[in-house]
């Protein structure tokens, strides 16, 4: 039984006040809910702040990014171990935004991937094909090839599954309004399992956390979480309202 998990993206959005008032909603409702794993990802200036309010609670909170490296002079990179000791226990890595606005290769995630593991941060690994890809019906090749080269030299082990989670994130989806079917997230989503049984091994693959990320909302959300191989969801503009967010975590206990 693989417990879901949903994490808010909050990109470059959010203030001091509004982060704070956005963690304490999420926190109160979430409460004591065990059926559900829940993350925050806030901006970098808001990790402590947010990191505070979600002291004690059941709300996680992650980075959106780091840089691949323990220390050293790479001005305005932020290591693993500064996000780990701003309390958090996630990073987003891979996102599209940061592959196709910032330039980020699958070698270079793949460092990130490796230097979050070895720190102890638990990456979550987006992968995602871009509309003129699927047209090609090159989806398929895509995720392998991101996922393949992402977890290059990752050696598979016992807890490696409670280590790094995956997230789908076709990139048409993203932020478009657009959400994927249904049935397109669990194609998807059940391809990425079988590729990472052959990388992994099936006992990893069979319990890893495979998320659906793109214009996930509170209508939208049930139908996609109650997917099997959907585990939960990597949420942006949702995230960002507060029950909006808690009603897709709800939709994410009831699948
Ligand atoms: P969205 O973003 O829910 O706004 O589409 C998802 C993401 O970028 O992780």
């Amino acid at each position: 039984m693989r417990t879901p998990f949903v994490a808010g993206n909050w990109k470059m959005f959010s203030n001091s006040d509004s982060a704070q008032k956005l963690a304490a909603a999420i926190v109160a409702g979430v409460g004591k809910e065990d059926r559900v794993r829940v993350a925050v990802c806030p901006p970098f200036p808001y990790l402590a702040l947010v990191g505070a309010i979600l002291n004690g609670s059941r709300v996680g909170l992650g980075g959106q990014n780091h840089y691949p490296e323990k220390e050293g002079a790479f001005t305005g990179e932020v290591s693993p171990s500064m996000l780990l000791d701003v309390g958090c226990q996630y990073v987003i890595v891979g996102h599209s935004e940061r592959r196709h606005k910032l330039g980020e290769s699958d070698a270079f995630i793949n460092r990130k991937v490796k230097a979050a593991l070895a720190a102890g941060l638990r990456p979550i690994l987006c992968v995602g094909e871009t509309l003129e890809e699927r047209e090609a019906n090159q989806t398929a090749a895509v995720l392998q090839r991101q996922l393949t080269q992402g977890l290059a030299d990752v050696p598979s082990s016992a807890d490696l599954h409670e280590q790094l989670v995956i997230a789908y994130e076709p990139v048409w989806a993203i932020g478009t309004g657009c959400n994927a079917t249904p049935a397109q997230a669990q194609e998807a989503n059940a391809f990425l399992r079988s590729r990472l049984a052959e990388q992994l091994g099936r006992a990893t693959a069979d319990q890893m956390i495979i998320q659906y990320g793109g214009s996930t909302k509170p209508d939208n959300a049930a139908s996609l979480l109650n997917q099997p191989d959907v585990d939960g969801a990597l949420v942006g503009g949702a995230s960002l309202n507060a029950v909006q967010f808690l009603t897709i975590v709800q939709a994410a206990i009831r699948r």
